[in-house]
């Protein structure tokens, strides 16, 4: 956590959250404190209601952290820094289908409506991505083809946002 200004605040917060007792009963003004704490620290989330939207954010979340990592290895020619985020990202993958149950649109979720109006197609563009990251693991142990199989994989992320995620302005 940095040591100013940010830091300083959250401190402060919790120190407020605490005088008004944090975590005991219905303290008026307690509460409040504590939920403005809260959002504070986790804006984004926060914003969503909890249940497969936002579990699916951070699921996102997670899959552009590791494709970074996976993308470093690539790059510098780190054929066994490939393995862990590909494990990781195929494990990923497969949650994305449950993650969408019908009708779960909301005004600050990417999802576009085609999502449920084409499942059996979404489904298919996150099998494929895991299917392609078994691969590249696989081709990372086994002196494959990494640089083929990593852009397939970046192009299975592009190709699904494309088709079934909004653009940015359309998010608040
Ligand atoms: C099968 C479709 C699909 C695939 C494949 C897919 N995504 Fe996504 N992704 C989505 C959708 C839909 C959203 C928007 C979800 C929402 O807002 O409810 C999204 C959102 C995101 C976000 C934004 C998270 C947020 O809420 O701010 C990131 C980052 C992301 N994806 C990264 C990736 C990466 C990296 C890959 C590939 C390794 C990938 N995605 C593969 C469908 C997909």
């Amino acid at each position: 956590m940095p040591r100013t200004g940010y830091g300083a605040w959250i401190v402060a917060a919790a120190a407020v959250g605490t005088a008004f007792g944090f975590g005991g009963g219905p303290v008026p003004g307690g509460t409040a404190d504590r939920r403005a704490g809260v959002a504070f620290a986790h804006e984004h989330e926060e914003a969503l209601p909890p249940g497969p939207i936002s579990e699916r954010h951070e699921l996102m979340e997670e899959m552009g952290k590791q494709a970074k990592a996976l993308n470093a290895a690539l790059k510098s020619g780190d054929r066994a820094g490939v393995v862990a985020p590909a494990d990781t990202m195929a494990g990923l993958a497969r949650r994305i289908p449950g993650l969408f149950p019908p009708g779960s649109s909301h005004p600050k979720s990417r999802a576009k409506p085609e999502i449920w109006q084409e499942f059996p197609k979404f489904e298919a563009v996150a099998e494929e991505l895991g299917t392609s990251l078994v691969a590249l693991s696989v081709a990372a142990k086994a002196d494959g083809d990494v640089e083929a199989l990593g852009s397939k994989v970046m192009r299975t992320c592009k190709g699904c946002h494309d088709a079934f995620r909004l653009p940015k302005e359309k998010k608040e």
